[in-house]
């Protein structure tokens, strides 16, 4: 009816077609907040939802996530459990398996072949590609003056050494890769030691391992340990098998339903040297406490890719977190002790550095593009929780050499600084693998064995008596 009267011949329908046109728009109109009404009700009963069952949450970030629609990380939550209770999650691996060195020299032998087929593949592309230039150069009749070099987007080029058309490959042997990795001295049995004796209120004690068992654990007797293999953990079972601990931290979102919400990380070779309270890594609320050093690090790092590769991942996670947030920061360096974790702030992590988690994961071998988990994961913290408190520090780290150690060992026993936790490197060398069976190897054992056996003398329900 309307639209017989939309007749330009007639004058008064003049007046009808704007009556059309603001009865369109207001329909239009009342359409649209009729939409956004709901859409807006449906966003506060989430709001409301998720509050209720975190308590922890702060409200504003919580309505800027669902708004930048977050809701489903969000959701996975209501599956996790509160912090009731502490546990510990370990990671740890038996280097001195002859199934895990072989592995290794494998994996580290083939990507050093592929990396030089690659490395091949792409020359010979550049020289096609220069050919071809030339040929059409000269057929367009122009002098070729020099050249040009094609201009690489530099950003996120952590991978430069890929470039590098001198790159040898260098293959290891199976005693190369065994004198390197002949480590395990027990550190993990006396730092489970020491978590019975100083902080006896962990409830589970998770260790993630590449299916191995420690031959002193006693399986029938397990008390309140357990373990995660690699492929339960991994969500992408092609990272498997992995020998970086990178990757494997780039995992913890992946952790167990059964793992407590707040949960401590370390490694084997860190032990609590005096007894601690949970308040000296939560508040009472289970908020937490942060571990700083004073070392900062800075996207804009001189020379960054001649540094170390820790420090390389260390300024490739602030790079990432710089444009993650469109902020750029300097950020100051983790403590290398004990980590504390909270699943919620773990999911927040994997929402936003999904793609650089996953990245992490897949690297086999340390590569300068990995995160740094706990640097990463203390950013976090800071941005999206409501409060947490910065402590001093209470870890104190040594690197064991074959000089200094046993002056180290005095120190440790006696601890008069009161570090709560010491980290104990193991950056021995067994220079001779096949003198140090009854040379240099066991004489360090032994020292370090008694060291131990005197500082945490208890041995625990799940150790093997004989
Ligand atoms: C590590 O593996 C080696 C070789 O299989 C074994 O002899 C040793 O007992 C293992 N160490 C631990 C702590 O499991
Ligand atoms: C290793 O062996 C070489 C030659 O056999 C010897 O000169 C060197 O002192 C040895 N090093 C250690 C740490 O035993
Ligand atoms: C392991 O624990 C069980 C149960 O306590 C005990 O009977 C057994 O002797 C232990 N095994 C070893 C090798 O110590």
């Amino acid at each position: 009816m309307i639209f017989k009267k939309l007749n330009y011949n007639n004058n008064n329908n003049k007046i009808s077609y704007i009556y059309v046109c603001v009865l369109s728009l207001f329909l239009i109109f009342s359409f649209y907040s009729l939409m956004n009404k709901n859409k807006f009700r449906f966003k506060n009963d989430l709001l409301n939802d998720i509050l209720n069952q975190h308590d922890s949450f702060d409200i504003e970030v919580t309505k800027s996530m669902i708004i930048k629609g977050r809701t489903i990380v969000m959701d996975s939550l209501k599956e996790s459990r509160y912090c009731e209770y502490i546990d510990l999650v370990y990671t740890w691996v038996n280097g001195s398996d002859p199934k895990h060195i072989e592995s290794r020299i494998y994996y580290h032998n083939l990507e050093q072949i592929q990396h030089k087929e690659k490395l091949k593949k792409l020359k010979e592309q550049k020289l096609i590609k220069e050919e071809l230039l030339k040929q059409e150069q000269k057929k367009k009749g122009y002098r070729i003056v020099g050249e040009k070099k094609e201009k690489r987007d530099d950003d996120d080029d952590y991978d430069d050494d890929d470039d590098d058309e001198n790159f040898e490959v260098k293959l290891i042997s199976y005693e190369e890769e065994e004198s390197q990795r002949f480590r395990d001295y027990g550190s993990l049995k006396y730092s489970l030691r020491s978590v019975r004796k100083n902080v006896p209120w962990i409830r589970n004690i998770y260790i993630v391992t590449a299916n191995q068992i420690p031959s002193w654990f006693n399986t029938s007797n397990s008390d309140n340990i357990k373990f995660i293999f690699h492929e339960q953990l991994y969500k992408n079972k092609e990272d498997l098998p992995t020998f970086n601990s990178n990757s494997i931290e780039s995992n913890f979102w992946n952790l167990p339903e059964e793992v407590s919400n707040c949960f401590l990380y370390s490694n084997d070779d860190l032990f609590f040297r005096e007894k601690v309270e949970v308040e000296d890594f939560f508040d009472n609320e289970y908020y937490h406490n942060i571990f700083e050093t004073d070392e900062i690090i800075s996207s804009w790092t001189p020379n960054a890719k001649k540094k170390d590769l820790w420090t390389r991942t260390l300024i490739n996670t602030n790079k990432i977190l710089d444009k993650t947030w469109h902020f750029s920061e300097i950020r100051k360096n983790a403590q290398h002790g004990v980590q504390v974790f909270n699943k919620e702030m773990w999911s927040i992590m994997s929402f936003d550095l999904k793609e650089q988690l996953s990245i992490t994961s897949s690297n086999r071998f340390r590569k300068p593009n990995d995160i740094q988990i706990p640097y990463a994961y203390n950013q976090f913290v800071k941005r999206y929780s409501r409060k947490y408190k910065k402590m001093k520090q209470n870890n104190q780290y040594y690197a064991l050499t074959n000089d200094d150690y046993k002056n180290i060992l005095s120190e440790v026993s006696f601890n008069q600084d009161g570090y709560k936790t010491i980290c104990l490197n193991d950056l021995f060398q067994f220079e001779n693998i096949t003198n140090s069976q009854s040379g240099l190897k066991s004489d360090i054992i032994v020292d370090i064995t008694n060291f131990f056996e005197s500082l945490f003398p208890a041995p625990s329900p799940y150790e093997n008596i004989y």
